[in-house]
């Protein structure tokens, strides 16, 4: 039976067109708007009234935000951070209740929080740097967009250290060197990109700009770089590297979910795209951090702030985890199912002590890279920036730069910064927000740019050190003295390491 939703002023009634049998149109009155509780909740999205009630508590995002829509239209809400497939993949088929006569629908309220919009947007030409395209793109985005985008855990210390730690080193420029010729090529586990600049996987792209994840592709399409799709992608992994070319290259995130039979489905999905050359496995946020301008301006991905507490079940630990995500991962259960998984390479992102990075390389049979990463300062504020974990490497464990490739991320806004991670033994640099910035402020033409303007000051560091190519460049290119005296300096954690784990040694 085909139903027709009426909705007027946030009201709604449902009329059945007709009885299947009888064929006589039939008014019952069934307002959507009254659906508007965890006992019923109803949800409009793409013309369509859905009873979502039996997957509010499952809800990846938190029951808040569907609770914040029941009785309502929630499609401008739900469109830019959620993939196609999304209300297939998690609702049973009976939920979808009808169509509604979208003729009928009255927009209750302006929303708040909509964008702003720009009279005129200046050329990408004028922007110069990754500042140019977060001050442009905050302008742009509403709010909560820019909320999502700019947050960082409590204080946002390790935000701002990341950044921090790169100006704080200096460089040792050598002269008289030919520096004509200033390659970027270089290879990202094996493979060939055309610099070590890489976008990090931050999620829901769509919320910047409609070409989302996808624009990002093209953008790395048309400057050689990595791109590493985030597990909270607001696109599809199959849209978004739908137009790659041959020589493209992508990572894809996985963040292993409560319901791992999910994360099982995904990885067989992403197992199937060429284009995909490994798995970065995130172990930075299997709880998230407390982030006060996305609380403020509304929760994009709603953390559970209202559940409380009891203590030491694991219920109630897995309900202070990031929605959705499953905090009981470890070294020893969670590689051995990734491996049964996937035939595709894993890096394993978020280490932050040289102990981690270790214990990373004993597990080389299934580990072939680690990324470096506070998480852009979003998860554990005060955590080091992964230059600080570079540091604490190559003192402890330097071997490990040998067994495993090491990239990093966090912080990095110029072109001086790349340099100064790949001196310290960095392999690949990623960016999260810059991309993001680039894409709101300019859509394509902003993330080309944003890759462009890096790339470029990358080449004028590296000319001006007497630096041909990336792998010649080291040490001696750099002076730390200003950051050493903030890296752990304490015992070495190894011994410790090799006792967790004899069989790998
Ligand atoms: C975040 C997750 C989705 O930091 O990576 O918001």
């Amino acid at each position: 039976m085909s139903r027709i939703f009426d909705v007027a002023e946030g009201n709604a009634t449902s009329c059945p067109r007709k009885n299947a049998s009888l064929d006589v149109k039939i008014q019952i009155d069934v307002p959507v708007a009254k659906h508007n509780n965890n006992r019923s909740c109803w949800v409009v999205l793409y013309g369509k009234v859905y009873d979502v009630t039996d997957f509010i508590s499952s809800h990846p995002g938190g029951a808040n935000v569907i609770l914040k829509w029941a009785g309502k239209d929630a499609t401008e809400e739900f469109d830019p951070v959620h993939p196609s497939g999304t209300l297939e993949d998690n609702l049973r088929p009976e939920a979808l209740l009808g169509s509604i006569d979208t003729a009928t629908v009255v927009k209750s309220e302006p929303r708040s929080d909509s964008s702003v919009q720009i009279e005129m947007d200046p050329p990408m030409q004028s922007l110069l740097n990754m500042d140019d395209f977060e001050q442009l793109a905050t302008k742009k985005l509403s709010k909560k967009a820019w909320a999502y985008y700019y947050s960082a855990a409590d204080d946002k210390i390790s935000k701002s250290l990341n950044t921090q730690a790169f100006r704080s080193i200096l460089l040792r420029p050598r002269v008289f060197i030919d520096c004509t010729e200033c390659n970027l090529e270089t290879q990202l586990l094996g493979n060939q990109v055309s610099m070590p600049i890489y976008v990090s996987p931050a999620a829901q792209a769509r919320l910047g700009h409609s070409s989302g994840e996808a624009g990002i592709a093209e953008a790395c399409r048309s400057l050689g770089a990595l791109q590493i799709i985030s597990n909270s992608a607001s696109m599809t992994p199959e849209q978004i590297v739908a137009n790659a070319s041959p020589e493209q290259t992508f990572g894809w995130q996985l963040y292993i979910q409560d319901d791992r039979a999910k994360s099982e489905r995904m990885v067989a999905r992403v197992n199937k795209l060429d284009a995909i050359k490994f798995i970065i496995l995130t172990l930075d946020s299997t709880v998230m951090g407390k982030r006060e301008d996305d609380q403020r301006f509304g929760n994009v991905i709603d953390e559970i702030t209202e559940v409380s507490y009891s203590k030491g079940s694991k219920e109630s630990i897995k309900k202070k985890a990031f929605a959705g995500m499953d905090p009981s991962i470890t070294w020893t259960e969670t590689l051995a199912w990734l491996q049964t998984r996937t035939h595709l390479p894993i890096v394993l992102k978020g280490i932050q002590t040289h102990e981690d990075a270790y214990i990373a390389s004993l597990h080389r049979s299934q580990v072939k890279g680690i990324i470096l990463s506070n998480h852009g300062g979003r998860s554990l504020d005060t955590a080091p920036p992964a230059v600080h974990t570079l540091f604490e490497m190559r003192k402890y464990c330097p071997e490990v730069f040998d067994k495993l490739e090491v990239w990093v991320d966090g912080g990095v806004r110029r072109g001086t910064d790349v340099v100064k991670a790949l001196c310290l033994g960095a392999r690949g640099v990623g960016i999260g927000r810059p991309p993001l910035w680039g894409l709101a402020a300019g859509g394509v033409e902003g993330v080309k740019r944003t890759l462009r303007i890096l790339a470029d000051e990358t080449k004028t560091c590296m000319r001006l050190l007497g630096v041909q190519r990336v792998d010649q460049l080291g040490m001696h290119h750099i002076n730390t003295r200003v950051l050493e005296q903030q890296v752990y300096d304490g015992p070495s954690g190894l011994g410790q390491c090799r006792a967790q784990f004899p069989s790998k040694l």
